[in-house]
């Protein structure tokens, strides 16, 4: 990277960070206690690292400006003298800091608290597929159990256990307002725990590279206060809506005859029971499609069912593009509804 980019980058990067706007995808924009403590950790070693570039900046101008004369100037001199200050300055000194920067990382901070052991019984169970987040509820009696997707909401307040399986790849869980990132490895469980100190929405991200549309596995976390998260519970508990209109009813018999069954779900529709894509039971209670890309919108909706290869190429999602006009409005005004 050229110095001018450099300087560049660092002008777009504090700009956005003054921007401040609502709840930015970053570490320092704090929601919780875990994501707290990262911040905090990152900061002290920010400043512990600024204060040793600035010593170390300062002993290299003074070196490079002091007048040095001959070594007769100086005799008698230390022929060895130069020794000691390669082994303070370049190796104990060194260790020191980076011991103290290692034991608070793995003690105080950082990962023995965030990094945890198998809970009792998570809250929730989130899976990384390429390239979305399929989303389990697993507290309670069966009847209190769902699954939804690519959006987890969480009662602000209350902590969270969550477990973490992929079932492909390696994804990574990333949710900066609220925790640091904790891998998803197939065959193996990780957990973490979640905590929001405030309501708002928080933006996540998958932060591992596993495939071509990484950057599009995206992640929302709602953190509710708990009488709004127990009404969003409620609703998620319920099978899907009935069509309130002609057209979206009709919508609904296009949903059932398509390939659309084959990979989605639909609890109350007796032959949507796919579980290659997304749960869209509440669909239409989402804020954002194709794991949060595009907005939930009806232009949208319409635009992934026809070309979601085009939107988000390489996902498994195929373009539905042989309906017709008023097929295609139909589907859409039934998706629509599944609020
Ligand atoms: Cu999943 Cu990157």
């Amino acid at each position: 990277m050229k110095f001018r980019d450099f300087i560049a980058a660092m002008g777009i990067g504090l700009a956005s960070l003054l921007a401040g706007c609502g709840n930015p995808q970053s570490m320092f924009h704090t929601a919780g206690p875990a994501a707290q403590r990262l911040a905090h950790l990152s900061a002290f070693i920010f400043i512990l690292f600024g204060v040793v570039a600035v010593i170390t900046i300062g002993i290299l101008l003074a070196a490079g400006l002091s007048h040095r004369g001959t070594l007769d100037w100086h005799a008698p001199w230390n022929a060895s003298g130069g020794h000691k200050f390669v082994l303070y300055g370049g190796l104990v000194i060194p260790g020191i800091i980076l011991f103290v920067v290692f034991v608070l990382s793995l003690q105080r901070m950082t990962l023995f608290p965030l990094h945890r052991k198998q809970p009792m019984s998570p809250n929730i169970l989130v899976i990384g597929h390429q390239w979305w987040w399929e989303v389990r509820y697993l507290r309670g009696p069966a009847d209190q159990r769902f699954t939804t997707a690519n959006e987890i909401h969480i009662p602000v307040g209350r902590p969270v256990e969550i477990a973490l399986q992929s079932a492909d790849v390696i994804h990574s869980f990333w949710v900066p307002a609220l925790h640091g990132k904790v891998e998803m490895i197939p065959g193996l469980t990780n957990y973490l725990r979640v905590e929001a100190s405030r309501a708002g929405n928080f933006k996540g991200q998958c932060a591992e590279y596993c495939g071509a549309q990484h950057a599009h596995m995206r992640l929302l976390v709602v953190a509710q206060p708990p009488a709004a998260y127990q009404a969003w519970r409620n609703l998620q508990l319920q099978p899907a809506q009935t069509p309130a209109s002609p057209q979206a009813m009709q919508g609904r018999e296009i949903f059932l005859r398509a390939a659309c069954p084959l990979c989605h779900t639909i609890r109350g529709l007796g032959a949507a029971e796919g579980k290659a894509g997304p749960d869209l039971t509440h669909l239409a209670g989402r804020q954002y499609i194709g794991a949060n890309s595009f907005p939930n919108d009806k232009a949208d909706l319409a635009g992934w069912v026809t070309h979601a290869q085009s939107l988000k190429p390489g996902c498994k999602m195929p373009n539905l593009d042989d309906f017709t006009g008023p097929q295609l409005r139909a589907l859409v005004a039934f998706l629509d509804g599944l609020k």
